[in-house]
């Protein structure tokens, strides 16, 4: 089984933020776990309106801070930013299939089609910092462009401590199954990434040559996902876990951001569960902290005591 820090939570936009990384980080202290993708005009420009723009990560543990954006200056100062507010790495995305990351401000995913660019971005924000910078990608822009080998060289070239690979091109988005290219002759430590949901799914990874691995939606409404499929087990009081969740939430964004935000963890954190739909539909009405917590209380069937 690999060490505990290639054990990687997926960047995630909306989801990984604080309040999720310290629910991981109560069930895996030690696993390696990725921010939210920061666009670099915002972080340099610092909007007020994100507030994980203004996140310090000293006491975070092993945290890389992803940002992204296609001006190689920028890139750079914002890693400078990042690394002076306590990221502990630079994770650059060159995967996101999102329109407006990726032909809009040709970043993300865009990246793979301008190698050139992607290199330049890569040398510029390894020579910004001190501290080691990953790329995380995908296979390729679509199924005639599967390239990802060559990025990986560019990416050993420019100084890059490894790369993250998504199992799916661009054009795939995030439907059909991933798929998981041998890596054992990369110059670079490479982590698998893509549907990585069972015990069996991070063995596979390792025969390929896989450094580590990374797990993304397989997180949502189950914080304890990645040790659960590496071999820890916990028991798990849902319901406190939930409202401990909430209030985590309500105090990085205040109640009235964090009440509807909440809203799509606690849909996650009940699917599956007997009375679910009714639950779901209950909690989108809500827009008063107090009800909510009553509500997961009585679903739940717990208290809320915090
Ligand atoms: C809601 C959502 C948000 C995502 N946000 C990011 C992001 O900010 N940065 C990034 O590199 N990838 C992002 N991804 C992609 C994931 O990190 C990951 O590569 C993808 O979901 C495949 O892994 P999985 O099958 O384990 O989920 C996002 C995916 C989803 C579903």
């Amino acid at each position: 089984m690999f060490e505990k820090n290639n054990l990687f939570v997926a960047p995630l936009a909306g989801i990984t933020d604080r309040p999720f990384r310290s629910m991981v980080r109560q069930f895996s202290p030690d696993v390696s776990l990725v921010t939210e993708m920061i666009s670099c005009h915002s972080l340099v420009e610092q909007h007020k309106n994100c507030p994980r723009n203004f996140d310090r990560y000293d006491d975070e543990g092993n945290i890389g801070t992803q940002i992204f954006g296609a001006d190689v200056n920028l890139m750079a100062d914002a890693a400078r930013i990042l690394q002076d507010n306590g990221a502990k790495w630079i994770d650059i995305n060159m995967g996101c299939p999102v329109p407006k990351v990726a032909t809009r401000a040709g970043a993300g995913a865009f990246l793979m089609r301008n190698h050139k660019l992607a290199g330049d971005i890569m040398r510029a924000v390894v020579r910004a910092v001190d501290i080691p910078v990953s790329v995380k990608t995908r296979l390729g822009w679509d199924s005639a462009n599967v390239d990802w080998r060559e990025l990986v060289d560019i990416a050993a070239d420019s100084g890059v401590a490894f790369v993250a690979l998504h199992g799916r091109t661009r054009a795939a988005g995030y439907t059909g199954a991933a798929v998981h290219p041998d890596v054992k002759d990369c110059p670079i430590p490479v982590i698998a990434n893509g549907d990585i949901k069972t015990q069996d799914d991070v063995i596979q990874m390792e025969k390929l040559g896989y450094a580590g691995v990374m797990v993304g939606r397989a997180m949502l409404g189950a914080p304890w996902k990645l040790e659960e499929i590496t071999g820890g087990t916990k028991s798990i009081d849902l319901g406190k876990i939930v409202l401990q969740h909430l209030n985590l939430v309500i105090d990085y964004y205040g109640a009235r951001t964090g009440v509807p935000l909440f809203r799509k963890h606690a849909a996650w954190y009940s699917a599956g569960l007997p009375g679910a739909s009714a639950f779901r539909v209950a909690v989108n009405q809500i827009t008063d902290e107090k009800e909510l917590k009553d509500k997961i209380s009585e679903f739940w069937g717990c208290v809320a005591e915090i």
